[in-house]
């Protein structure tokens, strides 16, 4: 078995919770970046953007998320807010991984779609392998228009995910998997 495939049976994500500073320095944030810039995509459409969050920026994001926050949850509480107001700070950098298709072209956007997650899933693998701690998140605020529109995104755009970086804290245990055969079938040929 190669080093590869044993990581990637292995591998576990690294949750927000058990994250800390710092992140990845700027070397490996690049590197990190282009491996997410590294994924198949059928037409050559490079149909996804990436925005790094960090340093002040987390909290100027915290700002937009309270306001959204505020205005989608009218009754909401102070407090609830300030939760919304350090979303970002929980780790030292995120990845905002914006989806950016084109409808009108001949290669269908659901494969266009499909590469942005490729993209979410080489960088998460690419900051793990790397020893550091990461997480694909969406949560609400990828769904959100102010968030969208903050983020300078255009209407056709959609949020794939977040992805949070940062030093682990600790080691994660790990989670169910599904059972191998309830997934995986072989087919030798057309039914009845
Ligand atoms: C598109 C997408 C969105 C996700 N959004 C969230 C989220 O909002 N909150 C969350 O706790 N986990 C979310 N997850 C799940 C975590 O990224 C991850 O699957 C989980 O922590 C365990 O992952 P692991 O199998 O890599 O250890 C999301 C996963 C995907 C693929």
């Amino acid at each position: 078995m190669t080093d590869t495939s044993d990581f990637l049976l292995n591998r576990r994500s690294i949750v927000v919770r058990a994250m800390a500073e710092p992140g990845p320095t700027d070397d490996d944030l690049e590197k990190i970046l282009r491996a997410g810039m590294r994924v198949p995509d059928h037409g050559r459409l490079t149909p996804w953007r990436f925005i790094v969050i960090r340093g002040e920026a987390r909290g100027k994001m915290g700002q937009v998320l309270g306001e959204a926050f505020r205005k989608a949850n009218r009754d909401c509480i102070d407090e609830q807010v300030e939760i919304e107001e350090e979303r970002f700070a929980r780790a030292p950098i995120v990845i905002a991984v914006v989806s950016r298709t084109v409808p009108e072209h001949k290669i269908p956007e659901w494969e266009q779609v499909l590469s942005s997650g490729a993209a979410c899933q080489n960088m998460l693998i690419a900051a793990l392998g790397m020893g550091y701690a990461a997480q694909w998140i969406t949560e609400w605020c990828a769904y959100n228009d102010h968030v969208k529109g903050a983020l300078g995104l255009e209407s056709r755009d959609k949020i794939a995910g977040f992805l949070y970086l940062g030093t682990r804290t600790e080691e994660p245990t790990d989670r169910q998997r599904p059972e191998y055969g309830d997934i995986v079938s072989e087919w030798s040929g057309p039914a009845n």
